[in-house]
């Protein structure tokens, strides 16, 4: 027994092999302690003599089982470390880096300036109501103000428009030409005082060239409060154009006509590297009647009114003109025309 029982153990491939052979001789059924069990049967100077023998091959096999399962197990290091081995010369996987769109970075930047100067950003939606992006701005159907703003009509059931509230908007639909709706939303939905800027796409139904593009961005801003003037919009304006342009930029407003601001103006920022003024955007004191379509609005929706007695001032500026300019992109088309090329010029660039 003793023979065959080293051979098996040596012969053993793997350690599941090696317990099974364990239990076989040394296990509590297994062959040598039934073998001890019987020596009890024997007479006194047999068992003596048969008892050392089995203790004697006790021992062996757990010699050998010892150091079976030792080989075993550095062979199976062995397999692993060979098997796991890391050829650090191997050349690299390449791992792509994205990046962010201009138009994004560009964007992070003007709301980071607002940020500083205390105000909120917030966001509105893209499909945009009749009322919101028009009458409650004061520019009602048939205003030749409209044309303005060459718009995208949308038709279509099934669309369901949230209201400031979550409350469904009834109303023919558009595409928003302006961030300017998200004034009124804004307002029916909170009390003065507060600073907002809205970044956001907006659409027009426009031929495009260099330097007009049918989808482009706008950043809206909004302050409103008791005794907010025109000096307060100036200020905000002039804190842009130092924070875009450093202390040698400059600011100019004239008088322009916006329906939903009185009185409108349109601005422009000295861009000292470049030695020319930009027109950034229009801008003004929110008209009054724009207050009363938010109160109006409110109390259609069971709120008092929170509009009177206060003013505020707007404005909306274009995004990609001053991208433009920050990153030397002579053509808008380019931003959206979806050519890798131009795009991965911007990896890295945080
Ligand atoms: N919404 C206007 C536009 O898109 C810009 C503007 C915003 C003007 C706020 C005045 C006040 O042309």
């Amino acid at each position: 027994m003793l023979e065959e029982a080293l051979a098996a153990i040596q012969n053993a491939r793997d350690l599941e092999e090696l317990k099974a052979l364990k239990a076989r001789y040394l296990g509590k059924k297994g062959l040598l302690t039934q073998e001890m069990k019987g020596l009890s049967a024997l007479p006194l100077e047999e068992r003596r003599k048969r008892g050392q023998e089995l203790n004697a091959i006790k021992a062996a096999l757990e010699a050998a089982l010892e150091a079976r399962e030792k080989a075993l197990e550095e062979a199976a290091l062995k397999e692993a470390l060979e098997r796991e081995r890391v050829d650090v010369s191997l050349p690299g996987v390449r791992l792509f880096s994205g990046g962010l769109h201009p138009i994004t970075l560009m964007e992070r930047e003007l709301v980071e300036i607002f940020r500083a100067l205390g105000y909120q950003a917030v966001e509105g939606p893209e499909v945009e109501s009749e009322f919101f992006n028009f009458d409650a701005l004061n520019i009602p159907e048939h205003h030749p103000a409209r044309d303005m703003w060459d718009t995208f009509w949308l038709t279509g059931e099934g669309f369901r428009l949230e209201g400031p509230l979550g409350e469904e908007v009834e109303g023919r639909l558009l595409l928003r030409t302006h961030t300017s709706p998200m004034q009124v939303r804004y307002m029916v939905a909170h009390t003065p005082p507060f600073r907002i800027v809205v970044p956001g796409r907006v659409f027009r139904f426009e031929q495009t060239d260099a330097t007009h593009e049918a989808v482009f961005h706008q950043l809206e801003g909004l302050v409103v409060g008791e005794g907010i003037t025109m000096a307060h919009l100036k200020g905000a304006i002039y804190e842009l154009a130092q924070a875009l342009f450093g202390p040698d930029s400059k600011v100019r407003f004239q008088p322009i006509y916006f329906p939903f601001v009185e009185p409108g103006a349109q601005f422009a920022v000295w861009w000292p590297e470049g030695g020319k003024w930009l027109e950034l955007g229009g801008a003004g004191m929110v008209h009054p009647k724009v207050f009363q379509a938010v109160d109006a609005y409110r109390k259609k929706l069971g709120l008092p009114p929170a509009y009177r007695g206060v003013t505020g001032f707007a404005f909306g500026l274009g995004v990609e003109r001053l991208a433009m300019l920050r990153y030397g992109i002579p053509d808008i088309r380019y931003f959206f025309g979806g050519r890798l090329k131009f795009l991965e010029q911007f990896k890295g660039v945080l």
